[in-house]
């Protein structure tokens, strides 16, 4: 018996070779199709892998008449219809930590290149100018990060941050005055962190729950000059909220990888020299590629085999 595996978003070729050396599995790699091609296209595959591109709707799902797993490559599913998945019987897979790392490394980079205002000094270079009073930026130490979701990535950054010698003050869920001890840093309500904070990066899913959780009414509570960073995802901050935050000087800076409409080519954001931006590159390293492949090849050879998958 033969299984059809379409890859639909680029993947690293070192992550597939659990689905290379499989007996039985015919690979077939095409990234960015149209929808009109991968709606006429799915019928034939037992499997389907994607990162964040492919937007693997219910329409797909009812066109896909032979599959039986979804891998996504990377830790947010909010670009698979879940509940679809589950009528059609379909399992998802995910790579839950295999970007972790990187990610976090990523919003790092953000903080740092955000309070010292280093891609706009860079910009300015380019440009012939020499310019040592336009950019005048803050130090970390000593300033509050506020880390809204304190999963995998949020606990990264807390601690990494905290090697700033930044105070570090979380929300989450499911977060315990204990566990926030031990890790050594404060934790209060999502109220609480918006008022402490001076930086404030964003660690939770998108979900309903979380949909443009930093709006109007959060940034009314923030501190005047506070920054944001968001390398979660598009869609939990409402930009529009943002944009205006940012021209009442509400906020001083944003640095942001992720954003409500992905590609995009142009955008109202991008206009303000407030904001710095990367196009969604938190897990875009050679080594979290090949991770999340791995990962991800690897349950979908478990389950052609009936063996347990490890990330539904
Ligand atoms: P995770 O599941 O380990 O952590 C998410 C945390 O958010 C959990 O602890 C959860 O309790 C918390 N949470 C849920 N709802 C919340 C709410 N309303 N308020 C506060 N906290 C809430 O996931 P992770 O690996 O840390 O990844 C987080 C997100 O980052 C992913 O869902 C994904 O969308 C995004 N991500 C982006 C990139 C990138 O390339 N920019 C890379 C990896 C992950
Ligand atoms: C993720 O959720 O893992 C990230 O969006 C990374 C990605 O797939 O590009």
């Amino acid at each position: 018996m033969t299984y059809h595996i379409l890859i639909a978003d680029p993947l690293s070729e070192e992550g597939i070779y659990p689905l290379r050396q499989a007996d039985g599995l015919e690979i077939t790699i095409a990234t960015d199709l149209s929808k009109e091609d991968l709606l006429e296209r799915i019928k034939g595959f037992d499997a389907l892998l994607v990162r964040s591109q492919t937007q693997v709707t219910r329409e797909v799902i009812e066109a896909a008449s032979n599959l039986k797993i979804i891998g996504r490559a990377g830790v947010g599913v909010d670009n698979i219809d879940l509940d679809a998945a589950t009528e059609h019987g379909i399992i998802v897979v995910n790579a839950p930590d295999g970007n972790t790392n990187s990610a976090a490394e990523h919003t790092i980079a953000m903080l740092t290149a955000l309070a010292r205002k280093i891609p706009q000094a860079f910009n300015s270079l380019k440009n012939g100018e020499w310019d040592r009073k336009s950019f005048i930026g803050v130090e970390l130490k000593n300033k509050t990060l506020g880390v809204i979701g304190l999963g995998r990535i949020g606990a990264e950054v807390a601690a990494r941050a905290k090697g700033q010698r930044m105070n570090v003050i979380a929300y989450d869920p499911f977060l315990t005055e204990e566990k926030a001890q031990k890790m050594g840093i404060g934790f209060g309500t999502v109220g609480d962190v918006l008022k402490a904070a001076d930086f404030i990066t964003i660690h939770t899913p998108l979900l309903k729950e979380t949909r443009h959780l930093i709006n109007e009414e959060a940034f009314a509570k923030m501190k005047d000059g506070v920054q944001i960073i968001n390398c979660a995802r598009g869609g939990i901050i409402d930009e529009d909220a943002l944009y205006g935050a940012i021209v009442s000087g509400k906020v001083a800076g944003a640095a942001l990888d992720v954003f409500e409409m992905e590609p995009f080519v142009d955008h109202p954001l991008l206009t303000l020299p407030e904001v710095i931006a990367t196009p969604h590159l938190g897990a875009s390293t050679v080594e979290a590629q090949e991770s999340v492949a791995v990962d991800v090849s690897q349950d979908v050879v478990n389950f052609f085999k009936g063996e347990a998958v490890r990330n539904p």
